[in-house]
């Protein structure tokens, strides 16, 4: 593959309306969820990302119909025709998503087998699968390792179980919702993750016909079906990508109206974003993000799960932050790795001091762990331009809004990786007033 570069003039503002579709972190669930039914599903709202290209092409591999409907950005999926996969089709997708691993549960219902392969995503920390794997022998998998990937079976119908997570993981707790949905009696799950992603994949099953109920303290009880029919869904508004266009606003002393942005779904932020002294102003159809002027606040900010801080809002807000005065504190509680592309914006002039330590909130799982999950910055620091070669999504993403903050041309390469979350990412910069440009290796 021709690896993607751009070259960023930076130092200029920007300026306009960016619109953001649905969230990728649910819309790659609605379709593995749509593998459930025994009737074809509409989802709207679908962004054109590199994300939702491999989920389709896995379902595909599986028999699964997936097709474009009537509207822009509706997919129609059809599993009527749902069969095994070519162990190669599948191994086609090892090591670029961590969405396979969602498959085991709908699989094993539809087939009693499955065949997962090596799993990828960001690297952002170990991710390990072993709150997925013990979920799935409680529901009665067996699970099989090969060199190749693993190979889960179903010798009888799958049954409800009780299921405590050592830590509300997102992907975990959707495998548990997956896999209950048609599973045999009642299955409770306590310490879920409760992310508006979580709500909209359980409101999308419940139009499949599932009985999902969700109580206080983090408890989600599923009582199992003997079949789900399809469903038509529009998904939710990308709040990981509404705080990335807010960042940019800021980091750039811009001015960003994101068209699709719900305010329900990113109070956490906005407070934040506030106390920074960003401004914004929530209208009927979006938020626009705005510098006000004058001197940005440094914070102290601990991400979490939900109603937390997001982690995956923190990268691109630090990028804002090596702007503020004073010094703020950054305690990275859910990755153990995502400070890693600090490293990248002290080469740019910001003053970033990583630590192991837990500064400024509570100790957390990484603290006695050797990893560099806190951080301080210091600033405002003027960023230079420089080369910049791209770790992972959100990484990513911030890395562009440093080099469009710092005066200079910078060039950005590994770009590829951005087109797995933020659709028409290019256009909208240029819409913006980005003077942005792609080159070639
Ligand atoms: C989802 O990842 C998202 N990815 C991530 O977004 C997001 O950062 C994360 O949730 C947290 O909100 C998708 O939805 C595809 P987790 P997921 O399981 O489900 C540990 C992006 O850029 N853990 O909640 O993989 C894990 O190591 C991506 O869009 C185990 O120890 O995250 C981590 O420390 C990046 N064992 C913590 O839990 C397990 O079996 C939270 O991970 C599973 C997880």
């Amino acid at each position: 593959m021709t690896e993607h570069i751009l070259r960023v003039h930076g130092g200029f503002p920007l300026h306009g309306k960016v619109r953001v579709r649905g969230a990728k972190n649910l819309v790659s669930k609605a379709m593995v969820a749509a593998l459930l039914g025994h009737a074809p599903s509409r989802l709207r709202n679908v962004p054109d990302i590199a994300d939702v290209r491999i989920v389709t092409g896995l379902l595909e591999a599986h028999g699964v119909s997936v097709r474009d409907g009537d509207q822009p950005g509706e997919l129609i999926l059809d599993p009527s025709r749902v069969d095994r996969a070519e162990a190669v089709e599948v191994e086609a997708h090892a090591g670029v998503s961590r969405i396979p691993i969602l498959f085991c549960g709908p699989l094993l219902h539809r087939l009693g087998h499955a065949f997962i392969p090596d799993l990828g995503g960001c690297n952002i920390g170990g991710r390990p699968i072993d709150f997925h794997l013990e979920a799935l022998r409680q529901f009665g998998a067996i699970i099989e390792k090969t060199p190749e990937g693993m190979h889960l079976y179903a010798p009888q119908r799958l049954r409800g179980t009780q299921i405590l997570l050592p830590y509300p993981s997102v992907g975990a707790t959707e495998q548990v919702l997956l896999t209950a949905v048609c599973a045999d009696g009642v299955t409770e799950l306590r310490n879920a993750a409760i992310e508006p992603e979580i709500i909209d994949l359980i409101a999308v099953l419940q139009k499949m016909g599932a009985i999902i109920s969700v109580h206080t303290d983090r408890v989600i009880r599923i009582t199992g079906v003997e079949q789900l029919g399809g469903y038509t869904h529009s998904a939710l508004a990308d709040r990981i990508e509404v705080a990335s266009w807010a960042s940019t606003a800021l980091a750039t002393k811009g001015d960003i109206f994101v068209h699709g942005a719900k305010q329900i779904d990113m109070m956490t932020f906005l407070n934040i974003f506030r106390q920074v002294g960003g401004a914004f102003e929530v209208g009927d159809d979006g938020i626009r993000f705005w510098h006000p002027g004058g001197e940005l606040r440094a914070m102290p900010l601990e991400t979490d799960v939900h109603p937390g801080f997001m982690t995956d809002w923190q990268q691109p807000l630090v990028v804002a932050l090596t702007q503020a005065s004073g010094l703020s504190i950054i305690h990275e509680t859910v990755y153990e790795k995502r400070l890693g592309f600090t490293e990248a914006l002290v080469a740019m002039g910001a003053t970033i001091q990583l630590y192991r330590e837990c500064l400024g909130g509570t100790p957390c799982r990484f603290g006695q762990q050797n990893f560099l999950h806190s951080a301080v910055i210091s600033g405002p620091a003027k960023l230079r331009a420089a080369e910049l070669e791209i770790p992972d999504l959100r990484g990513g993403f911030s890395y562009l809004v440093a080099a469009l903050a710092a005066e200079g041309t910078s060039t950005v390469y590994g770009v590829d990786l951005i087109y797995r979350g933020y659709e028409n990412f290019l256009d909208k910069l240029q819409s913006l007033g980005a003077h942005v440009e792609q080159a070639r290796a």
